[in-house]
């Protein structure tokens, strides 16, 4: 027998280059990765092809739209990936029993809450971005109730474009830089969101086998490092981290207006993933430390 198929969408991405570079610790799968040439998302006649083609057991979807500001003017592009192309993708999981694990966020949230968001609590998007990113969530449940949701949150790794990478060329070239200290919420290492997206199909996998119920799908889960702090804070230990000689000031978000809204409070209640999968999940000073060495 051959082992199961699990296709990856936005090879480039963050998420993706992580899963890849840890796709073969997991000999008892077979992976397939694309990049944008390689499967479009967006293009429903690529995905029916590579569906009929491959007939996965899993398609975990890393590509997105994700220029949170840009989305506010390219609006229809950022609906067409992160919500038409996902409940496309949902309709082929549902007709090739494929389990979908799709890849949301914290911005689905509006930020006026006080305490970490539980997956079961009201959405309420506050930029174009977010509503996309709710809007493709609920094509993946609707369109096929075998999908696994994982929200995320300030996604950090050694590849892309990323807030961590940012700072570092920042504190680098200038002797003063301000940052916001008053959105709050939890950075995610890709490379350990990457491990944990990877047991929960090992996991499935092995249930399935031994012809055992997984839990419930569909189903949501919160993701991220421990730890809820602000950008600033981030910052700071970005820099005492590398021991960069840098001055950051706090500053609120009204001294940093940015075309789309960002949410002011966006931590998220992770105990449930961690229960159902018996994760030790790691704090996000550790984790930042474990990336800043590959930097
Ligand atoms: N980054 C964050 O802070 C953050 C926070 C919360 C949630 N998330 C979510 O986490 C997931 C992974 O994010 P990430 O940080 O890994 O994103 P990323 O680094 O921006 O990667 C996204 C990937 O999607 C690809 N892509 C875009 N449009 C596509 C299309 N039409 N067809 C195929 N591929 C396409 C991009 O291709 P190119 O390389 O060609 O552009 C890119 O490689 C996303 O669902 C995102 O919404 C991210």
């Amino acid at each position: 027998m051959n082992e199961p198929l699990i296709l990856v969408s936005g090879k480039n991405g963050q998420l993706g280059c992580e899963l890849n570079d840890l796709a073969s610790s997991y000999p008892n799968f077979q992976f397939k990765f694309f990049d944008r040439n390689e499967l479009n998302i967006a293009d429903e006649v690529e995905l029916k092809n590579i569906f009929q083609k491959y007939k996965p057991q899993f398609f975990i979807n890393c590509a997105a739209y994700t220029a949170v500001d840009k989305a506010e003017k390219e609006q229809e592009t950022a609906y067409c990936i992160n919500a038409e192309a996902v409940g496309n993708i949902a309709k082929l999981c549902h007709q090739h029993h494929t389990t979908l694990i799709h890849i949301s966020t914290d911005y689905v949230f509006n930020g006026k809450g006080t305490k970490p968001y539980q997956p079961g609590d009201a959405t309420d998007p506050v930029n174009y971005y977010g509503y996309t990113k709710w809007l493709g969530e609920q094509l993946a449940i609707n369109n096929n109730p075998n999908t696994i949701i994982i929200r995320t949150s300030w996604v950090y790794s050694k590849y892309g474009n990323n807030f961590v990478k940012t700072m570092l060329r920042l504190m680098n070239e200038r002797k003063e830089i301000s940052v916001v200290n008053d959105q709050h919420g939890s950075p995610t290492y890709a490379k350990d969101l990457a491990e944990i997206i990877l047991k929960i199909a090992n996991d499935k996998n092995t249930l399935q086998q031994n012809q055992q119920h997984f839990l419930s799908v569909p189903a949501i889960y919160h993701y991220s490092n421990t730890g809820i702090i602000s950008w600033y804070d981030f910052a700071d230990a970005i820099k005492e981290i590398k021991q960069l000689d840098c001055l950051i000031h706090p500053i609120p978000t009204t001294a940093y207006p940015t075309p789309a809204k960002r949410p002011a409070y966006s931590g998220m209640d992770i105990s449930k993933i961690a229960e159902d999968f018996q994760l030790q999940i790691k704090p996000w000073k550790e984790s930042l430390t474990n990336c800043l060495q590959l930097l």
